[in-house]
């Protein structure tokens, strides 16, 4: 897929992938002798915030376009394609953003199979007016005279978007892209990444050694898994047990890992140290900061006692490189600002080795299934690096980080209880620093208030609040305030994101 910045872009590579087809995204002016060094079967171009007017506007090599190798443009992509073969693109007046319903003018190719009249998302200023020679429109809307274009001879451009869910039809729409026009096959499975991962790291690492930080997540966990299978014995797993984790959480990652996968683990018992950096901090920023140097200490003291390792393996997913390379990316304009603690120093003296580089988190956990890992591990859900640092507001003491791990387990235990766990993206408890008064028996009481956070996301960059049955929220209020010393209210968070975020600091 040829990025030209859409904020979609990943979604549109997931999609791809969800139908058996293997993608990667590479920046849009990519030239085509690169492009073609890699022998794509199919080009997506995709969507960007910028106007073909634009000056500078970043354009596809034509050389890509004259390939023969089958092109899907989607919303600027089709656009690009239009103006760069001679159609003609009329400069929005005003954006087309929303439901839409498309026409089908021509049920064949992108459409075989498909409804004359589909429900679709767009979101766009610039309109295609006229295809280029060669090109048949295929497709209007009420906004878009061209909404859907094609040459019959494997290229094709869409005005709208079919990898969003307002666009019911779009995977059925992208597969017979895939399928149809380009002739792909579908057959490729996260699974299958597990023999070359195992290859490519034998390769890189010989007869080398290797120490994996592991977090408890998921994907260090799968990262952990490979590289042991690829080498046993030459694996060292290392646990920084920071204090800031949830009620038995580090007692799990060494059972898992060490009794179960057989894998050898060095537990660094590092509360003292970082609720010492903690002390009479506030500021969430600078907690993460904190949480990110000790870490890092920690770390270093722990490598350099280990002897032989010249390797470093780490969990890095595909989200994170196309976010961290997203500077190549023309015309990206990024939403999300990064913020991974926990993160690892660079300058030490390995080799990384990354096998999950490539994979979205779904693939992860589909590959740490067939690798045998615990279902409870393999479908766990995300938890911030700096832990419950920041779901404490305010100083992080040991006596407030009991309290949160007891409210955060009632949370998490009632929603594992009524089946919801795996439907939620996250769900978990928050300290606030204030205190209000209530009754309890006879007895007037001043006391903590614990806000529940539930809520449903993709990707964890939008989230809606869960629309927990009452039942699960007052069994869990009621719980905290009777089990919980010190807490005598308890608050739902229905906040969404945006313009909220899904942790509270
Ligand atoms: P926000 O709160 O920004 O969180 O909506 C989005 C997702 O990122 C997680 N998160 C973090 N993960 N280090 C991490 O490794 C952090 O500093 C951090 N802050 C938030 C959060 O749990 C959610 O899944």
């Amino acid at each position: 897929m040829l990025d030209f910045g859409s904020q979609y872009s990943q979604l549109i590579a997931r999609r791809v992938r969800e139908q058996g087809v293997y993608c990667e995204l590479v920046p849009g002016t990519t030239p085509w002798p690169a492009l073609e060094a890699r022998r794509p079967r199919a080009l997506i171009l995709s969507g960007g915030p910028s106007s073909v007017y634009d000056p500078g506007a970043p354009l596809c090599d034509p050389a890509a376009l004259r390939s023969g190798v089958p092109v899907l443009g989607i919303c600027y992509g089709m656009q690009l394609l239009a103006q760069q073969l001679g159609g003609r693109v009329q400069r929005g007046s005003r954006q087309e953003y929303g439901p839409a319903t498309l026409e089908v003018d021509d049920p064949e190719a992108l459409f075989r199979d498909l409804p004359g009249e589909l429900p679709v998302w767009m979101s766009h200023g610039d309109t295609v007016l006229e295809a280029p020679e060669g090109f048949r429109p295929l497709a209007h809307s009420a906004n878009s005279a061209v909404a859907a274009m094609g040459d019959g001879l494997g290229r094709y451009g869409i005005q709208f978007h079919p990898e969003v869910i307002h666009t019911p039809q779009g995977s059925a729409i992208l597969r017979n892209f895939l399928y149809g026009v380009a002739q792909l096959h579908g057959d490729w499975r996260p699974a299958a990444v597990i023999e070359e991962a195992v290859a490519a790291i034998r390769r890189q690492v010989g007869s080398g050694h290797v120490l994996c930080a592991l977090s408890g997540g998921v994907d260090s966990a799968v990262c952990a898994t490979l590289v042991h299978r690829a080498i046993p014995g030459q694996l060292t797993c290392l646990f920084v047990d920071n204090g800031l984790l949830r009620r038995d959480e580090g007692r799990r990652v060494e059972e898992v890992m060490h009794r179960h996968l057989g894998i050898p683990l060095r537990r660094a018992d590092a509360e003292d140290a970082f609720l010492h950096a903690l002390e009479g901090v506030v500021d969430p920023e600078e907690k993460r900061r904190k949480v990110g140097a000790t870490f890092i200490a920690v770390f270093e003291a722990e490598a350099r006692r280990l002897t032989g390792v010249d390797f470093l393996a780490q969990g890095t997913l595909y989200p994170d490189v196309i976010e961290s390379t997203s500077h190549d990316t023309v015309g990206a304009q990024r939403i999300k600002t990064h913020h991974n603690v926990g993160g690892l120093p660079v300058d030490l003296r390995f080799e990384l080795v990354e096998p999950l580089r490539y994979l979205f988190k779904d693939e992860v956990r589909a590959i740490g299934t067939a690798l045998g890992l615990p279902e409870d591990m393999v479908h766990r859900q995300p938890f911030p690096g700096p832990g419950l640092s920041v779901r404490i507001l305010g100083e992080v003491t040991r006596e407030r980080l009991q309290t949160l791990r007891a409210a955060d387990w009632i949370v998490v235990d009632e929603i594992k209880a009524a089946g919801l766990y795996r439907a939620l993206w996250q769900s978990f408890a928050i300290l606030t620093p204030l205190q209000s008064v209530g009754v309890m028996g006879d007895n007037r009481t001043y006391g903590n208030v614990v806000a529940i956070r539930a809520v449903v996301s993709d990707d964890g960059m939008t989230a809606d609040w869960a629309r927990l049955p009452y039942e699960v929220l007052a069994r869990m209020a009621s719980r905290i305030v009777n089990e919980v010393p010190g807490v005598n209210r308890v608050v739902y968070d229905v906040s969404s994101k945006p313009p909220s975020t899904i942790e509270w600091e």
